[in-house]
């Protein structure tokens, strides 16, 4: 058959590499992880957010939960041998979930072409309170060093959002990043700078967007605040590191990211023309978001 025609991901392991090129054709290994639309999903996010310059080395980080019918489609892939992990912190509404999460230490630019040692799937058990790797990370390895506040802010939001939203997202975006630097860091200050670039933002994230401190990355200290602050923001900046956001499905959050730091580009720009001469009144922000019905989060206005 034709290389063109094979719609499936194929790849040759290393031992069989000889034989496919006396062959002169690639051995074909068929993998339901590697073929499924939410495994691709993920990794074409995985790359994209690297190809827009997010994910510096192994900067970012990224955990999607697997729904039921497609962990009852590949289940038969996985191996329940790796022993228990503390999470650090506890997430029953999590239990027996399965999640699709980045590896700790691993470069998002490498993760699409070799997925398997770069990601893995990680099963949580009955109380919510360890992991087990049950796919993936191939050579070893573990989940990212902030899967407690990825699994907090996926717990928090399950709860709020009635199981709607999947996907949470970290990276590291330059221009997000620089604000913090010069910015009150409040809620109310930073999402306001933010939503006055354009009319777009407040429409895309009416609730705003929550900031933390400079804090020690990858503790459960930084978990739970990141997690509180999820209660009531979609998105949360951290302090000279990056952005956290959570939604349903990777549309919507990489929407949400790619407008935080386009819009953050805009305020870089005109804080080095010599800052804002003109901006929107409170009440043309409320305009735009009474346009499309939406309930905007008046207390950062
Ligand atoms: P990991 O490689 O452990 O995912 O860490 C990267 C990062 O961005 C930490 O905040
Ligand atoms: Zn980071």
């Amino acid at each position: 058959f034709r290389r063109k025609n094979i719609s499936f991901r194929i790849y040759c392991s290393a031992i069989n590499s000889d034989l496919s090129n006396k062959l002169n054709f690639p051995v074909i290994k068929m993998s339901k992880v590697l073929n499924a639309k939410f495994f691709n999903e993920f990794i074409d996010m995985v790359d994209l957010c690297c190809s827009l310059g997010w994910n510096e080395r192994n900067g970012g980080n990224m955990s999607y939960r697997i729904a039921t019918e497609d962990i009852e489609a590949i289940k038969d892939e996985f191996s329940f041998e790796k022993p228990w992990t503390s999470i650090g912190v506890t997430v029953a509404n999590l239990a027996n979930e399965y999640f699709l999460v980045t590896g700790s230490g691993k470069y998002f630019r490498y993760t699409k072409a070799d997925p398997e040692n770069s990601v893995c799937i990680a099963q949580l058990d009955e109380k919510g309170e360890n992991y087990r790797i049950v796919w993936g990370l191939a050579s070893g390895g573990r989940p990212t060093s902030e899967f407690p506040t990825h699994l907090l802010n996926h717990s928090v939001k399950f709860d709020i959002t009635g199981g709607k939203h999947r996907l949470v997202m970290h990276v590291h975006p330059v221009n997000t990043i620089a604000l913090t630097f010069v910015l009150p860091q409040n809620d109310k200050d930073f999402t306001r700078e933010i939503w006055d670039m354009m009319p777009e933002c407040a429409v895309v994230f009416p609730r705003g967007i929550g900031i933390l401190p400079l804090m020690l990355t990858g503790s459960i200290d930084i978990a739970k605040a990141t997690a509180e602050k999820f209660k009531e923001y979609d998105v949360v900046v951290w302090s000279m590191h990056g952005i956290f956001s959570s939604g349903e499905n990777f549309r919507d959050v990489f929407g949400i990211i790619e407008t935080v730091e386009k819009a953050a580009e805009i305020l870089v720009k005109v804080i080095s023309m010599g800052g804002k001469k003109v901006r929107p009144t409170a009440q043309e922000i409320i305009d735009v978001c009474d346009e499309y019905n939406l309930d905007i989060n008046k207390a950062l206005l």
